[in-house]
């Protein structure tokens, strides 16, 4: 599929999907959220990828929130529709894949940015980054989930801080905050988000995968993320890797995963 505003590449069992809007801070308009869901769908149902680098085009901006320009005249319900389409065509598309998607924060991630690198796996940001959730601001609530993972990420009484003085916070602060898991230099954004996914890639798909269902399960409502531990722990023994995994451990080698 061609894409607009997205470009989409695959090297080394990487996936680069990078959001190019520059012009509007790669705002997230409809038609980005449909692109970004078709891109994210290839990635799940591609075996050869095994993780995926997310990051905006050029330094300034990751994604500098949902379009406002788009949303501005919505009613009750096309601003409800909107929110519940983002929720599944993108941030738990993301937050559910089955291979891990790392955020590289290259500039301003703000609401429905900040939004999409939270629904990743993990969080990278480049030293000028700058993350909010500004939506109270514009007289709206974060609308594709900050209000649930920013409390989770760094705890009820920061989100609330954030959210309700719609303050940007730089970098360190992301960082001491456990909003992002590592700060460096710009320059170092891609070769840092790379080192990670080549680690990610050594180890079993099919174990990661389950370690993300389980990892996810403890912040689904009515779902017991123990008995879901117990679940996949146990279907890990029916794989392939497992088999390879624990195998070449025992005669002393790398293994060689075959992802089934
Ligand atoms: N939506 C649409 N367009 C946006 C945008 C957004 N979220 N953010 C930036 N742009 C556009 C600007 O309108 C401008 O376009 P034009 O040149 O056509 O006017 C262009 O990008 C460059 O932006 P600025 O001129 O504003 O750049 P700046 O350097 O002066 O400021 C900024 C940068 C502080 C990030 C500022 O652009 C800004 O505050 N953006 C909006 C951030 C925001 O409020 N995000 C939350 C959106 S609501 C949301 O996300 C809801 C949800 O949860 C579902």
């Amino acid at each position: 599929m061609a894409y607009n505003n997205i470009l989409f590449e695959v090297k080394d069992a990487v996936a680069y999907i990078t959001i190019n809007r520059p012009k509007q801070l790669n705002a997230l308009n409809k038609e980005t959220i449909d692109e970004l869901n078709q891109a994210f769908t290839n990635v799940e149902e591609d075996g050869a990828i095994r993780v995926v680098i997310l990051t905006g085009s050029e330094e300034k901006a990751f994604v500098a929130g949902a379009d406002i320009k788009e949303f501005a005249s919505f009613s009750v319900e096309e601003g409800k529709l909107l929110s519940a389409e983002g929720h599944q065509k993108l941030f738990n598309l993301v937050e559910n894949l089955s291979k891990p998607v790392i955020a590289g924060i290259n500039g301003f991630a703000l609401g429905g940015g900040l939004e999409l690198a939270m629904a990743s796996h993990i969080r990278v940001a480049s030293e000028n980054a700058k993350m909010g959730l500004p939506e109270v601001s514009l007289g709206v609530i974060p609308g594709y989930g900050g209000t649930q993972r920013l409390a989770q990420l760094v705890g009820k009484g920061k989100a609330f801080e954030m959210i309700t003085t719609a303050s940007m916070i730089d970098a360190n602060d992301a960082y001491k905050w456990g909003l992002v898991n590592h700060v460096v230099k710009a320059e170092e954004l891609i070769p840092v988000c790379e080192k990670i996914a080549s680690k990610i890639v050594k180890n079993s798909p099919k174990a990661i995968s389950s370690a993300i269902i389980a990892v996810n399960a403890q912040f689904r409502e009515g779902i017991d993320g123990f008995v879901t531990e117990i679940t996949e722990f146990g279907k890990c023994f029916g794989t392939e890797d497992f088999k390879e995994g624990t195998t070449a451990f025992m005669e002393k080698r790398k293994p060689v995963f075959s992802g089934k």
